[in-house]
């Protein structure tokens, strides 16, 4: 990767100033793709200094880029807090994974703006409220610690596979009301949408999922229960009940947000306390700090990119914008942005007023994050009280990728 000016053979399009241009791929400049021991964030951070908004623009032959490979990427948290107010410039109307399977229904609400957005968030809100979150708790712990009892005499696990993974997929079945038998093939589905090498891959494991949350909605419109998709089905928008289409977009979308996120902040969570002993000790010696320190992990290891299409032929930070240019406004700058956090590349869990973007900003503001943080809490609680130090096993290289969803896709973990 580098900083300079593209040498593509594919020219940005001709409103883009060559001085804004960058040889960047956000899915498939080296580094950023699976790799042993790799840290996608230290190259984004490279751009930390670049203009406010830059064009990242390279040739992507062979690699799968949602929505396009071509986008401007903001730099700075101001930037992105402005764009991510105004849907009316910046929609979040992209391409849904359901064109890869011919269908038609979109993710509900994350990939529709205001004011149909706010009905739809109007409508789930109850449903994800602090309440609700909170009495699953003791749940999530048993689970947590099921879990880590069936593998901690081994004295090592693939930390994904062992525990990141089940871990969110059995605390959605429970917050869903589904029974964890078909946990892992929920898993495969998931990973096959999300990290499939090939489109195949992808609308197979589109397919599988669209397909399952047809088949519960089928059964609970014959036996209803008190679970989330008996509420969908029950709950009215704008006074009327919801369409199949946006019933199947709610589902789908609940289904894939609470998967990967968590397990994938939960890689680089405890990646980052297997190389830091001495954050381990902290934590052990001051368990108090674990809710700062997960807050502390998800600032500075954000995970997701929040990506725009622009409305309609603009300016913005000086920059003119087209009609259906794509903007991603990343956390993992917003959150080391050195004019609102002081000391942005330390890891503090004293660090007070630590209001990051990494569940987003603005209206699509990431409504699990409740569930999303007692998860985290809860595992590095769980973890830290059983194990003695933990590291990266001698002679593992973690597997690490950017992409939809930053995360390790590999993690062997060692233990005395
Ligand atoms: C650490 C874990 C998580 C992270 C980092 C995360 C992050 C995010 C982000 C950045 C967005 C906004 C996307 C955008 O604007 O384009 C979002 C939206 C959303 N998240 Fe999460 N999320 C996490 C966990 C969860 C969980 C556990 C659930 C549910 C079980 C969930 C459900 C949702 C939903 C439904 C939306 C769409 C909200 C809307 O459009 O109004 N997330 N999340």
């Amino acid at each position: 990767m580098s900083e300079s000016m593209t040498e593509s053979h594919n020219p940005a399009p001709s409103h883009v100033p060559p001085e804004l241009v960058r040889d960047f791929s956000y899915w498939g400049t080296p580094g950023m793709t699976p790799t042993p021991n790799g840290d996608p964030h230290a190259i984004m951070r490279r751009f930390r200094d670049a203009p406010r908004v830059f064009y990242a623009h390279a040739s992507n032959e062979g690699v799968y880029a949602p929505f396009g490979n071509s986008m401007w990427i903001f730099t700075r948290a101001a930037d992105m807090r402005e764009a991510l107010q105004h849907p009316e410039l910046f929609s979040s109307q992209r391409e849904s994974f359901a064109s890869m399977i011919g269908e038609n229904w979109v993710m509900m609400p994350v990939d529709v703006d205001p004011p149909l957005h706010t009905i739809f968030r109007t409508m789930l809100n109850p449903l994800f409220s602090p309440k609700r979150i909170e009495q699953m708790k003791s749940g999530i712990r048993e689970r947590a610690a099921s879990l880590i009892e069936s593998f901690a005499a081994n004295g090592e696990c693939e930390f994904m596979d062992a525990f990141a993974r089940p871990f969110p997929v059995t605390i959605f079945l429970q917050f869903v009301g589904l029974s964890d038998e078909r946990r892992e093939e929920f898993q495969q589905w998931g990973r096959d949408l999300l990290h499939g090498v090939d489109l195949e891959t992808k609308a197979r494991g589109c397919r599988a999922i669209v397909d399952y949350m047809r088949e519960l909605i089928a059964e609970r419109r014959k036996a209803p229960k008190d679970d989330f998709i008996t509420a969908v089905l029950n709950a009215r928008v704008d006074g009327r009940p919801l369409t199949e289409d946006e019933i199947v977009g709610c589902t789908f979308l609940v289904f894939l947000a609470g998967l990967d996120t968590v397990a994938a902040t939960l890689s680089f969570q405890f990646l980052h306390l297997a190389r830091h002993p001495e954050h381990q000790a902290q934590l052990r010696t001051t368990p108090s700090l674990i809710p700062a320190a997960v807050e502390e992990f998800m600032r500075v290891y954000g995970i997701l990119p929040m990506i725009r299409v622009v409305t309609r032929d603009l300016e913005f930070a000086g920059v003119k914008m087209k009609k259906g240019d794509l903007i991603n406004c990343p956390p993992q700058l917003a959150n080391i942005d050195r004019d609102e956090v002081v000391d942005p590349d330390k890891i503090d869990f004293t660090r007070t007023d630590n209001r990051h973007m990494a569940f987003a900003y603005g209206p699509h503001r990431c409504i699990g994050s409740h569930l999303a943080r007692l998860e985290l809490v809860i595992a590095a609680e769980e973890w830290l009280k059983r194990f003695p130090a933990f590291r990266v096993k001698e002679g593992a290289s973690p597997i690490v990728h950017a992409g939809s969803v930053w995360g390790a896709e590999e993690l062997h973990l060692a233990w005395e």
